[in-house]
Parts: C-alpha cells; structure tokens; sequence
C-alpha cells in the first residue's frame, strides 16, 4: 500500500473542508469516492490479497470509507444551505412595500377654467373662435371706434411692436392684443349675421404686476348679433353661464359704464361668492363682485366690419378668465396661476 489509511484520511478531510461550493465538492467526490477514487481503487485493490490479509486491511478501509462518506454527506448539506440563503438573499420580495405612484400630470386650473366655459357657451350655441396675439392697430382700436388719438386708448396700456423698415406693403402699426375684442370684427367682416361667437385667448398690457394685475392675462370675449338681440337677452344668457359654472344661484347686476365699442355700455357684477351676497370686506360691503364689461355693439363697429347698423343689432362682453378662476378656487393672487409652484399648480 502507498499510502498509509491515515494520511489518506487527513488528505481526504483537508480537500473536503477547503470546498467552496457544490461543484468543488462534486470534484472531491471523484478524487476519493468515485468509480475511480482512491478510496474505491484500494478497495478494489484487496482482491490480490490472501483472505486473512483481506479481512484485516478491508476493516480499516470500510471504516475511512464510511467515514468520509459522512462528512461528505454533511458538508454536502453545509454547502446546500449555504447556497440556498445566499439565492434567496439577491431575490428578496417584499411584497408588503408600497407601489412607487405614477405621477400623472394634470390640466393647468386656467386651462380648465377655460375649457369649462366653452362647454358652457357651446351648449348655448356659441362657436369658439381664436384669433392672432399679435394684432394690429386698426382691429384693435380703430375698428372697435377709437381713432387714433381718441382719449378711450388710454384705457388699454400697450405694447407696441417696433417696426422695422416696411417689408410689407402697410402703414399698419401693430401691437400685442391688449383684449379679445378685435375678433369682433375680424368674425363679423367674415361670417354673416345672425350669429354667436365666443372668442377666449391671451391678452398683454403694459403695466405693474400685483396680486391683481399681470402683463398677460386670459380674456374671453362674447358676441351675439340677429335681428332682435337685446339687453334682456344677454342678462339672461349671462346668468345662465354664472349659475352653470359656479353650480349656484346667482344674481346679476348691470352697472352703467363706458366703452367705445359699445353703446349702452355697463359692468357686469354678481353675486360675491366669498358672503354669498351677505355683503363683506371681500365685495366692499357691496354683495356684488365686478365680472365683466358688456354693451350693445356699436353702430360703428358694424360699419368698421360691414355690416348696416340699422339692420342688426347684438350684444358683445368680455370676461377674465383669470378672474372667473380666482373666483371658483378662492385664489387670492393673479401671479400663483403664472408662478412654476407645483405645489399651487398640482392642487386643481
Ligand atoms: N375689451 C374690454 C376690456 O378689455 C372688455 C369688454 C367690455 C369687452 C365691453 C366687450 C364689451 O365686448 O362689450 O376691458
């Protein structure tokens, strides 16, 4: 015998406990105990032996044999274990942990505000018209009778565009729209009467932003014109559109006021929503908040658009949106709805 029992079984005990893994283990497997293991060779090797010598050497060699065969079996499991935690460890599910919310954006409140009162004007049979920011002098102001020079332009702080060397073939001056009231026009010199239009978009004005004030805010602007259209009409109509979109009884009120566009001309108040008519420091102890400017159109401007003002009559308005928001969320400050807050932004 080469070896003796015993250095065989220290070589054996080194390799097994020096396994790192199951594979390792599988190795050692072959070395010692497999087909062609040492262990099994010397096993096979006591068949040259005479019986007695047989029986004397075999009991060692069974017993290393059984021996090995045991801690191979236990490190064996040692190393499955092993393996079974560390699997588990890098899988780990926690299926009791929250969900990670998906953000989802929303419509910005003056947008919504907007779309509400489309809905609203359309179910009352008014198209939606839109018109250019960039407007010119004429249908801003000449159009809407107020020539130039006339003292009614100092109503509107503007923002007139530089002009460059006349490329374009006009004497035109232009500005940013300083309110939708120049779709008047530019609708009626295109469309015949009778007709309803809504036209609701951006307007610029050259002034101090305050909590009430911003150099760009979002008008809406009403027209209707037939044959009989009158102020009882508008009263009427206009009601409806308040009650809808505040989803309350409102009252109305006509104040009279002045417009070059429109004659009679007035402001239009209801209801405050803050007393709810109760009259408080929000209304000026009043029971009223200021919505809107309104009037009959002028007879002027059916000339400036081409119509016969003998033949047509109607009534025009123009609203805030941002006003009509500040009213419906109780927001006290223009500039949140132009600020980046999100906080603000995401609440609507
Ligand atoms: N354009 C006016 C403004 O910006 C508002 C207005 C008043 C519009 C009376 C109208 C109207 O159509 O009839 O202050």
């Amino acid at each position: 015998m080469v070896k003796s029992l015993i250095t065989l079984e220290n070589e054996a005990k080194k390799a097994l406990n020096g396994a790192k893994n199951l594979k390792e283990l599988d190795g050692f497997f072959r070395v010692y105990l497999g087909k062609k293991g040492e262990i099994t060779l010397l096993l096979k090797s006591l068949t040259k032996l005479t019986a007695q010598e047989r029986k004397k050497q075999g009991k060692g060699i069974n017993v290393l044999k059984g021996k090995i065969q045991q801690l191979f079996k236990d490190k064996t499991q040692e190393l499955k274990q092993e393996e079974i935690s560390s699997n588990a460890k890098g899988d780990w599910l926690d299926i009791s942990i929250p969900g990670i919310k998906i953000k989802q954006g929303n419509l910005h409140p003056l947008t919504q505000v907007q779309r509400r009162a489309q809905d609203i004007f359309r179910s009352m049979g008014f198209a939606v018209v839109k018109g250019p920011e960039v407007e010119s002098e004429w249908y801003n102001f000449d159009a809407l009778n107020m020539p130039p020079d006339h003292p009614a332009r100092e109503m509107w702080d503007t923002f007139w565009l530089k002009q460059k060397k006349r490329s374009i073939n006009t004497k035109e001056n232009f500005l940013l729209r300083t309110h939708t009231s120049p779709l008047q026009v530019r609708y009626m010199q295109q469309h015949n009467p009778p007709l309803r239009i809504i036209a609701p978009g951006r307007v610029f004005r050259y002034e101090a932003t305050d909590a009430n004030h911003q150099i760009n805010f979002y008008q809406l602007e009403g027209l209707m014109i037939g044959k009989n259209v009158s102020v009882a009409n508008f009263r009427a109509m206009i009601q409806e559109f308040y009650e809808k979109f505040f989803s309350k009884k409102i009252a109305i009120r006509l104040r009279p006021s002045y417009f070059p566009f429109t004659e009679p001309s007035f402001e239009v108040d209801m209801t405050c929503l803050v007393c709810n008519g109760k009259k408080c420091k929000s209304c000026g102890h009043s029971g009223f908040m200021e919505m809107m400017g309104a009037g009959m159109v002028h007879p002027n401007v059916f000339r400036a658009a081409g119509y016969n003002p003998k033949n047509w009559q109607g009534f025009a308005f123009g609203m805030g949106i941002d006003r009509l928001a500040m009213m419906k969320y109780k927001v006290e400050d223009i500039r949140l709805f132009y600020g980046k807050d999100m906080r603000f932004l995401t609440q609507f």
